[in-house]
């Protein structure tokens, strides 16, 4: 039986290139293989404030992105999170069963809450309903980048918890870490890593960038004053810089550092800027396209949401009997 693979990104802003490489690469390589569902979670993004409008745009980008970038909705289930209740309704059987202490130990939740004043219960227990996503599905394996293997170690152990209360209820799933590329960093700040935050564009590059934009953001990339152009993670912003080269042009890191042997950073920049170009700007003209035809694309989506819930329900069945509903 091939192997479940469930895997999903929040349209909380605009996807960025880390994701990319860290994640949505990563499916495209495992959707032939595999039975994928790849989700637009929703659900997730409104744990912080979002205006109803761009959110809505958001999940429509972040979906036409998905295709573009090579899912291809008659191998993988594309789908978006609030269409399938199940994804909440699971999320609140779990909540009753995870201890507070479990969720109180996420960094990412200390890292988002320390930097506001105020936090909604939902940003607290997103985990849960992360953990809900990829249970649902029975899944064996996640692709993510590096900053979301906490959540997926707290999914097992809840799988494990209800596994040993109540029988065989849930397969218990594997993180999968791409060896490169799981942790882009930003470019202004090589010490913190690539996100979708609008408040710092210089830090990202975003897929949907026009290749001037593009230019001019690498351009601007922070590196340091030695001269050598090699991978070392002591220098964080060269090591970056190098790390998107790697990806985006499929070189190895032997062939990358003979091919810049005594050149400057400005052609580091000046190549690089025409690998992400090149590998970006098919991926922005198809999603361009996909989203011209709002019927079609909405359609794909409810495909995609009527077979995740019919996968859904024997996970649901299951669930309830063991603990006594329904
Ligand atoms: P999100 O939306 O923050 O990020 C989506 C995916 O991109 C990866 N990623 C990165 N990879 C490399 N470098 C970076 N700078 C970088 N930033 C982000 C993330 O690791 C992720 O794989 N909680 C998840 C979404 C989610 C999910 C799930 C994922 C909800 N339910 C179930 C897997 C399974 C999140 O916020 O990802």
């Amino acid at each position: 039986m091939k192997k479940r693979i469930f895997s999903g990104i929040q349209p909380s802003g605009a996807l960025h290139i880390g994701n990319y490489l860290g994640a949505i690469r990563q499916w495209v390589q495992t959707q032939d293989k595999s039975d994928s569902l790849f989700c637009v979670v929703d659900l997730h993004a409104i744990t912080v404030p979002q205006d109803p409008k761009e959110l809505h745009q958001n999940i429509r980008e972040l979906a036409a992105i998905y295709f573009a970038a090579g899912i291809d909705p008659d191998k993988s289930t594309v789908f978006v999170q609030s269409q399938v209740p199940e994804h909440s309704e699971l999320a609140w059987i779990l909540n009753c069963f995870i201890p507070m202490g479990w969720m109180q130990r996420m960094t990412q939740f200390k890292d988002k809450s320390a930097k506001k004043k105020q936090f909604s219960i939902g940003l607290f227990d997103y985990p849960a309903l992360m953990a809900a996503d990829i249970l649902l599905y029975q899944t064996d394996a996640v692709p993510v980048g590096e900053d979301q293997k906490q959540h997926v170690e707290l999914t097992r152990d809840i799988a494990e918890m209800i596994n040993s209360k109540y029988g065989d209820v849930f397969k218990i799933p594997e993180p999968v870490i791409p060896k490169t590329g799981a942790r882009i960093m930003g470019l202004d700040d090589p010490t913190v890593k690539m996100a979708k935050s609008a408040e710092k564009p210089s830090r990202s590059i975003y897929i949907m960038d026009e290749p001037d934009v593009i230019k001019k953001k690498i351009a601007r990339a922070t590196t340091d004053s030695e001269t050598e152009i090699c991978f070392d993670q002591n220098r964080p912003g060269v090591n970056n810089l190098l790390t998107i080269y790697q990806l985006c042009s499929g070189k190895t890191q032997k062939d990358i550092e003979a091919h810049f042997q005594g050149k400057q950073y400005s052609d580091l920049k000046r190549e690089l800027t025409d690998v992400v170009v090149d590998k970006l700007t098919p991926i922005r003209e198809e999603a361009t396209k996909i989203l011209k035809d709002k019927k079609a694309l909405d359609d794909m989506l409810l495909k995609g949401a009527e077979k995740a819930r019919g996968l859904a329900a024997p996970t649901m069945n299951k669930v309830k009997a063991a603990i006594g509903l329904g």
